[in-house]
């Protein structure tokens, strides 16, 4: 058993590591926090073309495209469905291409062309996608027609530039304007009012596509 000298010894030498410890721990957790406290580029200077118009924006670098078009740009028209790349509400076109929006980081768009529901036509002077919308009762809600309109177009687009889909049974020919084709294309866009049958109308008469 140890003496009580013993005893004030080891209780010195406790109190010794012990403060030891804390000093490597204050200096190690100074070093780590050190990157932290450094001022960081949290935002980013971007400029685009949205519907023919240069816009310049400032944005937080996590801002999805979807965000900076609806909450900075204020062109709601292009719809937050699911946030998750599920439901295609958000489709725009970037250069031509539909993307889902919501999947989309702002910041990597600069310089890009973006054209949104707005950018196609309006009120008298419609998009003839928008008008076959309209002609064959494409919509019932309407909150899934921007990004079902969007969508339409670019499909046609990627049909005669010969991107293949999975249906397209041959990849050494031209992809074919069929019905089949775009009903594939068009599956990543929800219609929660199952104007399914005719959205294809719509875009079967402005595709040229024979029923
Ligand atoms: Fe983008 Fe649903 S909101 S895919
Ligand atoms: Fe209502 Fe498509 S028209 S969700």
């Amino acid at each position: 058993m140890q003496n009580p000298i013993q005893l004030e010894i080891s209780r010195r030498n406790l109190l010794v590591s012990s403060a030891a410890t804390v000093a490597v721990t204050g200096v190690a957790g100074k070093a780590v926090a050190q990157p932290a406290g450094r001022a960081m580029n949290l935002t980013t200077k971007l400029s685009f073309t949205v519907n023919g118009e240069i816009r310049e924006l400032d944005v937080d670098n996590r801002t999805t495209l979807l965000d900076a078009l609806r909450e900075h740009l204020h062109l709601t028209g292009t719809k937050k469905g699911c946030d998750h790349g599920q439901c295609g509400a958000c489709t725009v076109m970037v250069d031509g291409r539909r993307v889902n929006s919501c999947l989309s980081l702002a910041v990597m768009h600069d310089g890009d062309q973006v054209t949104t529901i707005e950018g196609l036509g309006e009120p008298g002077n419609l998009h003839p996608m928008q008008g076959a919308f309209v002609k064959h009762d494409g919509f019932q809600c309407g909150y899934c027609t921007p990004g079902q309109i969007c969508s339409s177009i670019a499909v046609i687009e990627e049909i005669k530039a010969n991107i293949p889909s999975h249906v397209t049974g041959d990849l050494t020919a031209q992809a074919q304007m069929t019905a089949h084709e775009v009903r594939e294309r068009m599956s990543g866009n929800i219609c929660r009012c199952g104007a399914y049958s005719n959205i294809l109308d719509a875009i079967s008469e402005i595709a040229g596509i024979k029923a």
